[in-house]
């Protein structure tokens, strides 16, 4: 059966159901999504363009005091070797972004609140805003923190952060997590970034068990309103070492999330339209050219690698992450080959800020 071409109009046009994002989002037939991809790229031409953002993402620890089921960072995974970069490797890292003309960086790393924690990220991002004379943008995906931390790290230069919601449904939320990990905490982390000024980045895990087309048809609803202004969301994928290895491992399907990430990227694209949207590394660890595969479907940002290989083992949140073994040159010249081959341009040196967070602050 094709799409209904009334419930892709509604999509576009802002006005689709649930059960419409949902049915979309249940699509299986191989032309049918093609379509749905097409769409949401005619979209993406249309809002955002074709030059593809790039984010060098520094994985700079993996400790943390969060437990989260899925993660194979979390607290209780005494398998894991916990590191944490120095203050000058963390600067190092971000100045090879900078002088490969990455326009902007994410910080991402288990999550601490303590004192001398908020004191280390505060003193790189002064370091990172000085040496780069404050050209360099800054990203940072750290957790939830006080309102008060959110706000001293964007007086010292951060002005964009990711938080994921993992997944908008509350009862949904606590199967992921422990009792002790609230998703109000969570929605009122999301609000307290928001009051410190940041372009606010939001998403979900797909695939999970117990989630489905609805629940995520909520989340596209929830992203859009919310206000969000970058969706950075993967399928979810199987770490062994994790609670939730008991129960997703026998029915985990690996193409059935990665074509289920893919259709997520589309129907956000068509709903969200201005919105920069990341082509998750996680879509790569279950199809080599996974990534590729995102901006087609209407994704406009990747996150390469710029952690030093040495570091980067120890940070697998999930099986098969990709480029373990490559350093951020390696990266950076095969992502410059994976853009080329589908006809589309980096926007290298440029922020790269979705025109939705400009018409959001010019209202
Ligand atoms: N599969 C997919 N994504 C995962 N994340 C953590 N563990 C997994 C997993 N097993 C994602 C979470 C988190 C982000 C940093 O990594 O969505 O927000
Ligand atoms: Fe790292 Fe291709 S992006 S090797």
């Amino acid at each position: 059966m094709p799409i209904n071409p009334q419930t892709l109009a509604a999509a576009r046009n802002g006005t689709a159901t649930r059960e419409q994002l949902a049915e979309l989002l249940s699509l299986t037939d191989p032309a049918d999504i093609a379509e749905l991809h097409a769409a949401a790229y005619a979209t993406k031409k249309e809002t955002v363009g074709t030059v593809v953002h790039f984010r060098g993402i520094v994985e700079f620890s993996n400790v943390c005091v969060k437990d989260c089921l899925y993660c194979g960072i979390r607290k209780s995974n005494t398998a894991v070797e916990r590191f944490t970069m120095t203050e000058d490797e963390i600067v190092e890292a971000a100045l090879w972004a900078f002088e490969s003309e990455y326009g902007s960086i994410v910080i991402q790393g288990g999550e601490r609140q303590d004192a001398p924690f908020v004191d280390f990220i505060e003193r790189a991002l002064l370091r990172i805003k000085k040496e780069s004379g404050g050209k360099l943008g800054v990203t940072l995906s750290l957790g939830e923190q006080s309102l008060e931390t959110f706000q001293r790290w964007y007086a010292a230069g951060a002005h964009r952060y990711l938080l994921r919601i993992e997944s908008s449904n509350r009862e949904l939320y606590q199967t992921l997590h422990p009792e002790t990990h609230t998703y109000d905490e969570r929605i009122a982390a999301l609000s307290d970034l928001r009051t410190a000024g940041y372009q606010v980045g939001t998403g979900v895990m797909i695939g999970f068990p117990g989630q489905t087309a609805l629940d995520l048809a909520d989340d596209v609803l929830f992203f859009r309103d919310q206000d969000i202004d970058m969706i950075g969301m993967g399928p979810y994928i199987v770490h062994e070492q994790t609670p939730m290895a008991a129960t997703a491992t026998e029915d985990f399907d690996g193409e059935a999330n990665l074509d289920l990430g893919l259709k997520m990227i589309a129907v956000t694209r068509l709903v969200l339209r201005d919105v920069n949207i990341a082509a998750a590394t996680a879509l790569q660890a279950l199809n080599p050219t996974g990534r590729e595969l995102g901006l087609q479907a209407g994704a406009n940002i990747i996150m390469p690698n710029i952690t030093e290989t040495k570091y980067r083992s120890a940070y697998q949140l999930y099986n098969g992450k990709p480029c373990l073994d490559e350093n951020s040159t390696m990266c950076r010249g095969c992502l410059q080959r994976r853009i080329d081959s589908i006809g589309e341009t980096i926007g290298f040196n440029q922020w790269g800020d979705s025109p939705h967070f400009a018409k959001r602050t010019s209202k």
